[in-house]
C-alpha cells in the first residue's frame, strides 16, 4: 500500500535530473553509433577459423617420385585429430598418414610406395575449437587416371548435428544468462524488496538447463571433430577424447558457477553470501569466452574483454526482465489490487535505468565483437555468419523498439498509478514479449557462434547454411542437356555427358552454364552470370568455384574461374573420386554481396 506523500512523488512529472540522465543516454547512444561505424569501417581482417595458406608440394603438381612429406601451412595454429590427414590412392581407399602439427604447420609423411593420382585429405581443429578440412591432389609419376567408385549417398546427419549444436548453445546462453541476471536483480535492483529473491526451484531449473546445454554443446564439438555424425554419440570413446581443453574449461566453469549459485541461495542471505552468489553467476555467464571465436582474434585481450562485457550486460538485461516479470506477478495477488505498488514502481524505475545502460554496453561490446571477428564489411551479407548477424541485429532492433515503448509509455504509467493492476498487467505482458524476442536473439546467436566468420565451410556445416544458398533453386542435380560426349573423357570407361546448370542467385540474378564430362578426373564448368534484369554481369573479381565430396569427407578443393570470350567463365575442376559432389560457385556481384550458386553432380 502507498502513502499520500509517496503517491504525490509518483504522480510528479519526471525530475530535471531524470530528464538530463535520459538526454545523456541518448547522446551517448548517438556517439556510440558514430564510433561503431568508424570502428567497423577501419576494422582489420580478423582471424576466423584456420585457413590453408600454402602446401608443399602445391595442389595439382606432378612429381617424378613420391615426396617424403607433404607440408600444410595454415593461417593460425591448428591441432591434429586422429586419422585427420589421409591419403587416398588409385584404389580409392583412404590411408591414415603419420602427421605432426607445430604451430601453423602440419607435416604428413607420404608412404614410399605412393604412386599415381593421390588425394591428401586433411581435417584439423582451429584455435576456436572448430574443425576445418580440405584436400589437395598430387600426381606421382604417370597419372593413374580417374579413380572409379560407386556413387555414395549423402549423409544428412551433419545438418542435424549442426542444428543440435545451435540449440545447445542457445540453451546454455539462455539459462546461464537468466540465472546470473536473476542473482544480480535480487542482489542489486530489488535488494530491499521482500519478494526480490528468485525462487530456488527456478534457479535449480536454470542451472540444470545451462548444464544440459553446455554438455550437449561439448558433445557436438567432439562429434564434429571426429567426423562422425549424430549417430556416433552412442560411442563416446570415439569423440569424448577429442573434446578440446578450452571447451572442457567452459563446461567446468558453467557447471561450477551455476550449481554454486543454487547452493548459495537463501531467503535472507548475508551480504557475503550475496557477493559470492554474484561471483558464481558471473563465472557461469562468462564461461563461453574460454572457447569462442574471440580467443583467436587480435588483439585477444580486446576480444575477450568485449565478449565478457557482452555476456554480462546481456545477462543483466535478460535476467532483470525475468526477475521483474516474476516480481510483478507476485505483486498482483488477484483482481483486487497491487501489493506494495510504490516499492514495485521504485524497483521498476531502477531496473529501467540499468537496462538503458545495459543496452548501450551491449551495442558497444557487440559491434566491437563484430568488428574483430568479421573479416570485412562484405562478409556481412556475403557469408552465412554475416547473414546470421544481420538476422540477430534485426531482432535486436525489434526488441529495442518494444523496450523503448515500454520505457517511454508503460514505465511512466505504472509510476503514476502504482496501485492500478491494469497498468502493471499491460507492463508485464510487454516485458514477456521482450523476453520472447531476446530468446530469438539468443537462437540467432547460437547459429552465429557455430559458423565460420570468414565464410569458409566448417567441416560439419552444410553448404546450404555456410555458403549462401540459392533459396529459389530446387535441390536437384542439373538436368542432362541434349549434347552427349562419345566415350569417356580419357577415351575409355563410361561415356561422358554435358549437364546444363541453371541456378537463381540470392540477389535475383542467375547463373547458367554447363559442366562436362561429369566423370571422375578433370571436368570443365563453363558459365555466365546475369543480373535480375537479364543483363550479363561482370563480377567484381573472378568467381571462386569449390567442390566437396561430403560422403568421403573430402574437400573443399577451390579454384578461381578464368574469363573467356563473351563474358563467360571457365573453371577446370578436379573430381578425384566418384560420388555426389557439391559444386559451389561464389560470384562477387558487389562489395557487399557474394551470392553462391550450389548444385550437385554425380561423377562416375
Ligand atoms: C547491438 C546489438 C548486438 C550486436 C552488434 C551483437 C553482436 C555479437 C557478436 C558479433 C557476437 C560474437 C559471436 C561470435 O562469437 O562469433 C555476439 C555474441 C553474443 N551475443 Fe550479441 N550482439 C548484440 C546484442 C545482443 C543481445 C541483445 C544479446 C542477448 C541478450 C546478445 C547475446 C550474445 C551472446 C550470448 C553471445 C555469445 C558470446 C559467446 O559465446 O562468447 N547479443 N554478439
Amino acid at each position: 500500500m502507498t502513502t499520500t506523500g509517496c503517491r504525490a512523488h509518483a504522480l510528479a512529472p519526471p525530475a530535471p535530473r531524470e530528464l538530463s540522465r535520459s538526454r545523456a543516454l541518448t547522446a551517448a547512444l548517438l556517439a556510440v553509433v558514430a564510433g561503431l561505424a568508424w570502428l567497423l569501417g577501419s576494422a582489420q581482417p580478423a582471424a576466423a577459423h584456420a585457413e590453408l595458406v600454402a602446401t608443399t608440394p602445391s595442389s595439382g603438381t606432378t612429381l617424378d617420385r613420391a615426396p617424403e612429406q607433404v607440408v600444410l601451412q595454415f593461417s593460425e595454429p591448428v591441432r591434429l585429430v586422429p586419422d585427420g590427414i589421409r591419403l587416398v590412392g588409385a584404389d580409392g581407399t583412404p590411408r591414415a598418414m603419420v602427421a605432426t602439427a607445430r604451430g601453423e604447420q602440419v607435416t604428413a609423411e607420404v608412404p614410399a610406395d605412393a604412386t599415381g593420382t593421390l588425394v591428401v585429405s586433411w581435417r584439423v581443429v582451429s584455435g576456436d575449437s572448430h574443425p576445418v578440412s580440405g584436400a589437395l591432389v598430387v600426381t606421382v609419376g604417370a597419372s593413374t587416371g580417374p579413380v572409379l567408385q560407386q556413387p555414395v549417398e549423402l549423409a544428412g546427419s551433419d545438418r542435424l548435428l549442426q542444428g543440435v549444436g545451435v540449440a545447445a548453445t542457445a540453451l546454455q546462453h539462455l539459462a546461464g544468462m537468466t540465472l546470473a541476471g536473476l542473482v544480480l536483480f535480487g542482489a542489486v535492483v530489488a535488494r530491499r524488496h521482500p519478494s526480490g529473491t528468485a525462487p530456488r526451484r527456478l534457479l535449480v531449473a536454470l542451472a540444470a538447463a545451462a548444464s544440459l546445454g553446455v554438455l550437449a554443446g561439448a558433445a557436438v564439438t567432439g562429434l564434429r571433430i571426429s567426423g562422425g555424425g549424430l549417430a556416433a554419440v552412442t560411442s563416446p570413446a570415439d569423440w569424448l577424447p577429442l573434446v578440446p581443453a578450452p571447451t572442457l574449461a567452459t563446461v567446468g566453469a558453467t557447471l561450477a558457477g551455476g550449481w554454486l549459485v543454487v547452493a548459495l541461495h537463501g531467503d535472507q542471505p548475508s551480504r557475503r553470501r550475496r557477493r559470492a552468489a554474484l561471483a558464481a553467476g558471473a563465472v557461469t555467464v562468462v564461461a563461453p569466452v574460454l572457447s569462442g571465436h574471440t580467443v583467436t582474434v587480435e588483439p585477444r585481450w580486446l576480444g575477450v574483454a568485449a565478449d565478457a562485457v557482452h555476456l554480462a550486460v546481456g545477462a543483466t538485461w535478460l535476467g532483470g526482465l525475468v526477475g521483474l516479470v516474476l516480481l510483478v506477478r507476485r505483486s498482483l495477488p488477484g483482481a483486487g489490487g497491487v501489493r506494495d505498488g510504490v516499492a514495485l514502481a521504485r524497483v521498476t524505475a531502477r531496473f529501467s535505468a540499468l537496462a538503458g545502460w545495459s543496452v548501450l554496453a551491449l551495442g558497444v561490446s557487440g559491434v566491437t565483437l563484430a568488428a574483430l571477428v568479421l573479416p570485412g564489411w562484405s562478409a556481412l551479407l556475403g557469408t552465412g555468419y554475416g547473414r546470421s548477424l544481420v538476422v540477430k541485429l534485426s531482432l535486436v532492433a525489434v526488441v529495442l523498439g518494444v523496450a523503448s515503448w515500454n520505457r517511454q509509455l508503460l514505465v511512466p504509467r505504472v509510476r503514476r498509478a502504482p496501485d492500478a493492476p491494469a497498468a502493471w498487467s499491460a507492463f508485464r505482458r510487454l516485458m514477456l514479449v521482450e523476453v520472447a524476442l531476446l530468446v530469438a536473439v539468443l537462437l540467432a546467436t547460437g547459429a552465429l557462434t557455430s559458423l565460420d566468420p570468414g565464410g569458409g565451410r566448417d567441416s560439419a556445416t552444410p553448404a546450404t547454411t555456410a555458403a549462401a544458398p540459392t533459396p529459389a533453386a530446387p535441390p536437384t542435380a542439373p538436368t542432362p542437356a541434349a549434347e552427349d560426349h562419345a566415350g569417356g573423357h580419357d577415351g575409355h570407361g563410361p561415356a561422358g555427358r554435358t549437364l546444363a546448370v541453371r541456378r537463381t542467385l540470392a540477389d535475383g540474378g542467375e547463373l547458367t552454364g554447363s559442366i562436362s564430362p561429369v566423370l571422375v578426373g578433370t571436368n570443365t564448368l563453363r558459365f555466365e552470370v546475369r543480373d535480375a534484369d537479364g543483363r550479363l554481369l561482370r563480377p567484381e573479381q573472378p568467381p571462386t568455384v569449390r567442390v566437396r565430396l561430403d560422403s568421403r569427407d573430402l574437400g573443399p578443393l577451390s579454384t578461381t574461374a578464368t574469363a573467356e570470350d563473351g563474358g563467360r567463365w571457365r573453371a577446370d575442376l578436379d573430381l578425384p573420386l566418384g560420388g555426389e559432389w557439391t559444386v559451389e560457385v561464389a560470384v562477387r556481384t558487389s562489395t557487399f554481396s557474394e551470392p553462391v550458386a550450389s548444385f550437385a553432380v554425380i561423377a562416375v
